[in-house]
């Protein structure tokens, strides 16, 4: 019998990637989103779509399903500063009311997507592990760090929980981001021949190519519940740590060295390196570097498959859809407005 498996934010950057893997897999998946950023492109009998707000969940989303992916959540630090109330209030509480429907519901395994910005900041001669303390800087990465600690201390003999830390996520997407910074630097580079680089430069980045974060997942699943219940493991492999400068170097090798820098920001505190030890000890290693990464989105805007627009931003789209909410509330008659 195949498994269900409940993902949430199914309709984001990793979800619209992670959805057609997991049915290609075998399993049946019930994608739980509120498709802010558009619906998913996918006719498949193994997926139900719910499309509904992760705050407001009931039991029966819950019923006759056996893994969870978590992924819903306001996922970066600037819109978790804009929004800072749903930003706790979605990527905490939620998501730990969740996991106790989940866990009251007999799903056996539980993962939490988190991130490696829960480090903080840290000396430059460490490289983070797992059991480093966490130093949240943002309301992003505090609302994060909340959620994998409660989440954790739900995880049972019978409700296997694991939290996998990514670092920043690249490559292409049908729900592509062009805020996440090699998605970003990439798209400068080709459209607008500079490379966009963010003060100082030496700010330390875990990177992730996102098809080696969905397999991180998948290993998860397929992994001995005594192997990673109760656990916290950073995503990646050799390859993905990277000052913001060296990420730049890449970037401009692929363009032949043509490119010239153009600074921006004040300087950005976070920075942290991690150690990708743990996992790599329970069998995963990823199979893309950055360079893979600029190649394929570079591709992928040569043909038009992808390109940069506010729904590509994720604080400009929410930025964008509160606008027009409150225009369509002002406008609205019987629910109509030109067409009556
Ligand atoms: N992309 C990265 O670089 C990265 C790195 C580390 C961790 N993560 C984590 O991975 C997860 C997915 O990231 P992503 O890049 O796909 O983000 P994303 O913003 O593209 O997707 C998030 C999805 O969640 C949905 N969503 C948001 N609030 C919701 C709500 N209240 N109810 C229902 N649905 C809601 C959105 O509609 C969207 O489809 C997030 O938890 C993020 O924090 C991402």
């Amino acid at each position: 019998m195949a498994k269900r498996i409940i993902v949430t934010g199914a309709g984001g950057y990793i979800g619209s990637m992670l959805t057609p893997y997991l049915l290609k897999k075998g399993f049946k998946v019930r994608a739980i989103d509120r498709y802010f950023f558009g619906f998913l492109n996918i006719k498949n009998k193994n997926l139900e779509i719910i499309n509904n707000d992760i705050r407001l969940l009931k039991d029966k989303h819950f019923k006759n399903a056996d893994y969870m992916i978590d992924l819903a959540a306001i996922s970066n630090d600037v819109t978790g500063e804009r929004y800072k109330k749903e930003t706790f209030d979605i990527n905490h509480l939620a998501r730990v009311r969740n996991a106790k429907l989940a866990k009251k519901n007999k799903i056996k395994k539980y993962i939490l997507p988190s991130s490696c910005s829960n480090y903080g900041k840290i000396k430059k001669t460490e490289i983070a592990t797992e059991n480093f303390k966490l130093k949240p800087l943002t309301n992003y990465s505090k609302a994060n760090s909340y959620a994998e600690k409660d989440i954790l201390k739900l995880a049972s003999k019978n409700f296997c929980v694991t939290i996998l830390r990514q670092g920043t996520v690249y490559g292409y997407s049908p729900k592509m981001r062009f805020d996440l910074v090699v998605n970003r630097m990439t798209y400068e580079a080709w459209k607008n021949n500079k490379i966009l680089l963010m003060k100082d430069g030496t700010q330390r980045r875990p990177t992730l190519h996102i098809k080696d974060a969905i397999r991180a997942m998948h290993h998860i699943l397929n992994s001995k519940n005594d192997i990673v219940n109760r656990q916290v493991f950073n995503v990646g492999g050799k390859n993905n740590n990277y000052m913001i400068k060296d990420l730049a170097d890449i970037i401009n090798k692929h363009f032949k060295n043509k490119l010239d820098i153009t600074w921006y920001g004040s300087n950005d505190h976070r920075s942290y390196f991690v150690s990708f030890e743990k996992i790599k000890n329970i069998g995963y290693k990823t199979n893309y570097s950055p360079f893979d990464g600029v190649k394929e989105i570079i591709k992928c805007l040569n043909i038009g498959k992808i390109d940069l627009n506010d729904n590509t931003i994720t604080l400009d789209w929410y930025e964008t859809l509160e606008k027009w909410n409150n225009i369509i509330k002002n406008i609205t008659i019987n629910n109509k407005v030109v067409k009556f």
